[in-house]
């Protein structure tokens, strides 16, 4: 497993969940890893110290990604310590479920500065240090493509603006052999959607294989994504959600 030997990624939200599991993947094909973290310190640290066993080099920052300085920090930071970036891996999110009349300007503005600016000015930050071969992938969600229930409002419009995004990116960056794509998961097994949560049993009833998925099955996909056998693949997404969305 060494896809990805010699590169250096960067995973926002790499603490926890999805974000963790791409983390662990991407070092087990061979990168050195940078994460970043909100207020899981803990876990972000136990993150890098499996990294670190398995012989890569890692790095946890605090970095909220409702500031964009932080972010900004973050992305400096990789480059200044391990001296270049080539995978982008925009993770972090939050879910605000509530109905329209319940939701505030409040939980607007931060899902949009969490989901949806958060992405832009990471890979904005990257793309400066990012050659031939670099690779730019989101987490968006199968919700931004289909809205199969009340109080995903805010959330679906924040994931579905990722993918007008994505397509823009890549034509921007595909001269310079950098490719950015989207990764759409359904039902996943992580704190923020819970196996054993208060809607799974609804949202296996929507699915064609009726169990939630690990973070493993995502991180599979992202890593090889990262690798240059996915070189001609650029401006898409592929929806992860045992069938949701089918
Ligand atoms: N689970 C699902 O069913 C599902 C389905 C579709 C899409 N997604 C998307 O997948 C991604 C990962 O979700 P998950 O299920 O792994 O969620 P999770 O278990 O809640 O983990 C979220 C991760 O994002 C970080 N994070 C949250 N807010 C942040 C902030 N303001 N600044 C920096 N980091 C922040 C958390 O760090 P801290 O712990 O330090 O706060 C944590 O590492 C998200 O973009 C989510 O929208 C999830």
């Amino acid at each position: 497993m060494n896809s990805l030997k010699g590169k250096v990624a960067l995973v926002t939200g790499g603490s926890r969940g999805m974000g963790a599991a791409i983390a662990r993947r991407l070092a087990a094909e061979g990168a050195d890893v940078v994460l970043t973290y909100n207020s899981s310190a803990d876990k972000a640290y136990a993150v890098v110290a499996e990294i670190v066993k398995m012989g890569r080099k890692s790095m946890a920052i605090a970095a909220d990604s409702s500031d964009c300085s932080a972010i900004q920090g973050a992305v400096q930071s990789t480059v200044a310590e391990f001296g270049q970036l080539d995978i982008l891996i925009n993770n972090a999110g939050i879910f605000v479920a509530k109905p329209i009349d319940e939701l505030t300007l409040d939980d607007f503005e931060q899902s949009i500065a969490v989901n949806v600016r958060a992405v832009f000015v990471a890979s904005q930050a990257a793309a400066v240090h990012m050659g031939e071969g670099a690779r730019i992938i989101t987490i968006g969600s199968n919700l931004a493509e289909q809205v199969p229930m009340q109080g995903l409002s805010l959330y679906s419009l924040s994931k579905s603006a990722l993918t007008g995004f994505t397509k823009g990116l890549a034509r921007d960056l595909g001269p310079r052999g950098i490719t950015v794509n989207i990764v759409h998961p359904g039902p996943t097994d992580t704190d923020m959607n819970p196996a054993n949560g208060e809607y799974a049993d609804v949202l296996r009833g929507l699915m064609a294989i009726p169990r939630f998925g690990d973070p493993e099955d995502i991180a599979g996909f992202v890593s090889w994504l990262a690798s240059a056998e996915s070189r001609f693949i650029t401006g898409t997404g592929l929806t992860i959600d045992g069938g949701t969305n089918a």
